[in-house]
């Protein structure tokens, strides 16, 4: 099989990681893999930032953990209740990708998203694409922790993507159905 394709059918989210920090080498790497997405006309509208600060990490979690006690679901309540419980699945590096609210930002932010989740496993790390900790900003405290990023005006985060070594084996994949139609 090709390397290219081999690496993407091989990428699987990583929600249990190692202390250790990632190289910076490795991350200028993943990083740039990231900016080399396709952008709607190439207007980049991302930015990224990496953040290696647990503590502030860990209060982001927390955060989201409020937000999902106060749903009452059950099942949301019993996860954030888990002393264990991390939005970011405790990785040591996570990318939080902003976008600037223009038509196609979204699309901009996950294309890059994908692109380092896809380096990271080329280059032998976990990595877990992530959405839920946007939660977290939504409510009046939350408004503290999303100003700990440092964005141009308009800029609001979209996705991260956590980055670490891997504790244990990658998982298999989940079944993928073919929603796939021809019209030749
Ligand atoms: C937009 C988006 C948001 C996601 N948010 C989360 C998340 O908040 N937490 C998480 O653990 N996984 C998250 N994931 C990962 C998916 O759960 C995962 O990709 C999916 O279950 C398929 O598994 P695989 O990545 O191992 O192939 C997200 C993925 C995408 C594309």
């Amino acid at each position: 099989m090709n390397g290219t394709i081999k690496t993407i059918m091989e990428r699987r989210s990583c929600r249990s990681f190692q202390d250790r920090q990632i190289e910076e080498a490795l991350l200028t790497q993943i990083l740039d893999a990231g900016l080399q997405a396709a952008t709607a006309m190439n207007h980049q509208s991302w930015y990224l930032t990496v953040m290696q600060d647990r503590k502030l990490l860990e209060n982001i979690s927390s955060g989201v953990a409020d937000v999902m006690r106060k749903t009452q679901v059950p099942s949301l309540v019993e996860r954030a209740a888990d002393p264990g419980f991390s939005s970011f699945h405790h990785a040591p590096t996570v990318v939080f990708l902003a976008g600037d609210g223009s038509i196609y930002s979204i699309a901009d932010c996950a294309n890059a998203a994908q692109n380092m989740c896809v380096a990271a496993t080329a280059l032998g790390l976990g990595s877990c694409y992530l959405a839920s900790f946007v939660q977290a900003f939504k409510s009046p405290e939350g408004k503290k922790l999303r100003d700990s990023f440092v964005l141009p005006s308009g800029y609001e985060p979209l996705f991260a993507v956590a980055l670490g070594y891997a504790k244990e084996s990658t998982s298999q994949p989940k079944p993928r159905e073919r929603k796939i139609s021809y019209i030749r």
